[in-house]
């Protein structure tokens, strides 16, 4: 892994107060850097951040674009960036699809991701990398995920460019299956059930992801010095089946 000034490498993980931010957090904070979890009510990864003394937390709305300016600016450079955020995305049949509901999508999970994109690339050391959490609505059709795939689908093209515009930086995508994490939590318990035994049977293997596993091939991601945008799917063989 390349290092760059002063030593340590500096991580930066936009939502990384929970599930796949969060993993992502953890596995990567092992390393000899200095990571900021940043999210907009950080304080709730307090507890499972405490032991790790090279975790900064961050208070940040992504979809504010000053804030996420100043954050990047006061932080000076930095070397990975990952963002994993969700937040409001509509789900349900696109006839139902208002334009107060597009905007609430398109809000953290476009808006967000290309304000903290666009600030991180501007500090981005040239050895570094930035990596988007998309999702496998972007190319496998799910009925009620249109709102999902164009968002997904949206950066993952945006991938491509960046990757090209922005060398030597590094630029990637995660695209994950369904992955058990909180933002499954405002489900009842069955239908959070039957999803998760839904996307088991569905997976190649057997099982719906765990956090962990996302951030694993984020971290692949992070070691891989010659690769740039790629997509790289991380569902068990879902998008197989
Ligand atoms: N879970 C799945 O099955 C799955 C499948 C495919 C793709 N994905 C994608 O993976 C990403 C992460 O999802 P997850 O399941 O890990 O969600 P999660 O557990 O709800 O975590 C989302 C994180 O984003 C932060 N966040 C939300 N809005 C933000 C904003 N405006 N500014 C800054 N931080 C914000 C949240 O913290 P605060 O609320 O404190 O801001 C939290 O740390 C999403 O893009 C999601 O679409 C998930």
């Amino acid at each position: 892994m390349v290092i760059t000034q002063g030593g340590r490498r500096r991580i930066v993980v936009f939502g990384g107060t929970s599930g796949i931010g969060l993993a992502c957090a953890e596995r990567l904070a092992r390393r000899e850097a200095d990571l900021w979890a940043v999210s907009r009510s950080p304080q709730r990864a307090e507890k499972r951040l405490a032991a790790l003394s090279n975790v900064r937390l961050a208070a940040v709305d992504a979809v504010d674009d000053s804030a996420v300016q100043d954050f990047f600016k006061q932080l000076g450079f930095c070397d990975d960036v990952i963002v994993s955020m969700a937040g409001g995305a509509y789900i349900g049949p696109f006839t139902g699809l208002g334009d107060e509901e597009l905007d609430r999508s398109i809000g953290c999970k476009l808006r967000g991701y290309i304000h903290v994109a666009r600030a991180a690339l501007a500090v981005l050391a040239p050895s570094g990398s930035l990596t988007l959490v998309t999702g496998l609505t972007a190319s496998r059709p799910v009925p009620g995920a249109a709102t999902l795939a164009l968002l997904n689908g949206a950066l993952e093209s945006l991938v491509l460019t960046l990757a090209v515009e922005c060398a030597p930086r590094r630029v990637n995508a995660v695209s994950p299956g369904t992955t058990a994490t909180p933002a499954w939590d405002r489900l009842p318990t069955e239908a959070r059930r039957s999803l998760f035994d839904g996307a088991a049977a569905r997976t190649p293997l057997g099982r719906a992801a765990a956090s962990d596993d996302i951030a694993a091939a984020v971290a692949a991601l992070l070691d891989a010095p010659f690769v740039t945008g790629v997509v790289l799917p991380c569902d068990g063989g879902a998008r197989l089946a």
